[in-house]
C-alpha cells in the first residue's frame, strides 16, 4: 500500500518521540512491502518561531494532500505563562482540527496487566479497564465566541452545539460499542447546561437506531469519580470537547503513564493520530520521553487505514515490552531506557516476528 504521511511532530518532546514513530512504521512498511512517504512541517511553538503562523498554509496544504497526519506535540512554557499572547502554539492544532474536520476524537484507555502496579491506583480497581473515550473535537467551548471587555475584567468563551455536530460523533461512538461489549455512557452536565441536555435528547432519540447497544449517562463530576472508583464499568464513553480534554488525562493515570495513550481524531478530512500527552518542555532533548504513545498513535494510523495485521505487530511489540520490563523512566525509574532506545526495541521485536512481505 502506497500511502502519504505528513509528520507535524511540534515542540517540545513531539520531535523526538514522532521520530521513533517514524521509525517503527518504516519497519512496518518494510516488513509487509508498503510504500509509506513521509514529509515533515511546521506547526506549534516553532512554526511561529519561524513563520510568525502557528499553522502555516504551507503545512495545511500538506495535511490536506495526504493520506494521514502524524502528529507530535505543541505547546511552549514562553506561551502558558503569557495570557496576553495573541499567537499561540495550540490554535495551530484547533485550526487544523477544524480544518480537516476532525470531529471525533477517540481515546483508548487499557490497563496493561504488567503495568498493574505501576498505577497510583489499586491494581484491583484498575484490572481489567478497557475503554474508548470518543470526545467530540471541533465545537462546543473550543470553538464558541470568545469575548474580553475592554476593561479586561469579564470574559466569556461561548459553548454551543448543533443536533448533526452530536449525531455525526455518536453514530461513531455507537458503531464502536456493537464492535466492543455493546455499552455506550454519554457523559454530561444536563443538570445544569442546556447543551448538555440537547446532547441527552439527541443521543437517546439516535440510540434506537443501535437496539443491541446499552445507554446511560453520567454527569461529568461524577464521571470523573467513577473513572477512579470503577472504571472497568466503562466501554464507551462518548463526551463533548472539553469534557472529554479532562477525563482522558485523568483516564491516563489509569494505564500507569500519560505517556501511554494514543489517539486518532477523525472526521471530513485527512485523519490525524497524536498522542494525548503535551510538550513535556521540561524533558526536551534529553532523550528521556515516553515514545509509547506515539507509537500506539500509528498503530491506530494503520488501522485506519484496515491495515489490521500491521498494527497488531505493534501492538503485540509494545506488550511484550512492557512484559519484559523495559521501559522509559516514567515506567521504570530504576533501568530506564532512553526514547530512541524503546523505538529500537519495538522495530527489533517487529522484525523478529515472521511476517509474509505483502501479506
Ligand atoms: C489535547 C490537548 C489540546 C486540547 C490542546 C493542546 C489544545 O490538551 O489534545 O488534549 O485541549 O484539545
Ligand atoms: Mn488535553
Amino acid at each position: 500500500m502506497k500511502m502519504k504521511i505528513a509528520v507535524l511532530s511540534g515542540d517540545g518532546i513531539g520531535p523526538e518521540v514522532t521520530k521513533e514513530s517514524v521509525k517503527v512504521l518504516q519497519s512496518i512498511a518494510d516488513a509487509f512491502g508498503h510504500d509509506f512517504q513521509f514529509k515533515e512541517a511546521l506547526v506549534g511553538a516553532i512554526a511561529i518561531d519561524q513563520t510568525g503562523n502557528p499553522l502555516p498554509e504551507e503545512t495545511l496544504v500538506l495535511c490536506k494532500n495526504s493520506d494521514a497526519v502524524l502528529f507530535g506535540a505543541i505547546g511552549d512554557p514562553k506561551y502558558d505563562n503569557n495570557p496576553d499572547a495573541k499567537v499561540r502554539p495550540e490554535q495551530g492544532l484547533l485550526k487544523l482540527r477544524k480544518e480537516l474536520g476532525l470531529f471525533a476524537n477517540i481515546r483508548p484507555i487499557t490497563a496493561y496487566d504488567s503495568l498493574l502496579e505501576k498505577s497510583p491506583l489499586k491494581k484491583e480497581i484498575i484490572q481489567g479497564t478497557d475503554m474508548v473515550i470518543y470526545r467530540e473535537l471541533t465545537g462546543g467551548i473550543y470553538f464558541g465566541e470568545k469575548q474580553l471587555n475592554e476593561e479586561g475584567t469579564v470574559a466569556s468563551d461561548l459553548c454551543e452545539y448543533a443536533q448533526y455536530e452530536i449525531e455525526r460523533i455518536a453514530h461513531l461512538a455507537f458503531k464502536a460499542a456493537q464492535q466492543r461489549r455493546k455499552k455506550v455512557t454519554l457523559v454530561d452536565k444536563a443538570n445544569v447546561l442546556e447543551t448538555s441536555r440537547l446532547w441527552r435528547r439527541v443521543v437517546t432519540s439516535l440510540a434506537k437506531e443501535y437496539p443491541d447497544v446499552t445507554l446511560d449517562f453520567l454527569f461529568v463530576d461524577n464521571a470523573a469519580m467513577q473513572m477512579i472508583l470503577n472504571p472497568s464499568q466503562f466501554d464507551v464513553i462518548l463526551t463533548e470537547n472539553m469534557f472529554g480534554d479532562i477525563i482522558s488525562d485523568e483516564g491516563s493515570v489509569i494505564g500507569g503513564s500519560i505517556g501511554l495513550l494514543a489517539s486518532a481524531s477523525v472526521g471530513k478530512g485527512t485523519a490525524l493520530f497524536e498522542p494525548i500527552h503535551g510538550s513535556y518542555p521540561q524533558a526536551t532533548g534529553k532523550n528521556i520521553a515516553n515514545p509509547v504513545a506515539s507509537i500506539l498513535s500509528a498503530a491506530m494510523l494503520l488501522e485506519q487505514f484496515s491495515l489490521h495485521e500491521e498494527a497488531r505487530l505493534i501492538y503485540k511489540a509494545v506488550e511484550t515490552m512492557l512484559n519484559e520490563n523495559i521501559g522509559t523512566i516514567d515506567l521504570n525509574k530504576d533501568n530506564p531506557s532512553s526514547t530512541s532506545e524503546i523505538g529500537d526495541v519495538i522495530v527489533k521485536l517487529i522484525d523478529s516476528q515472521d511476517v509474509t512481505i505483502g501479506g
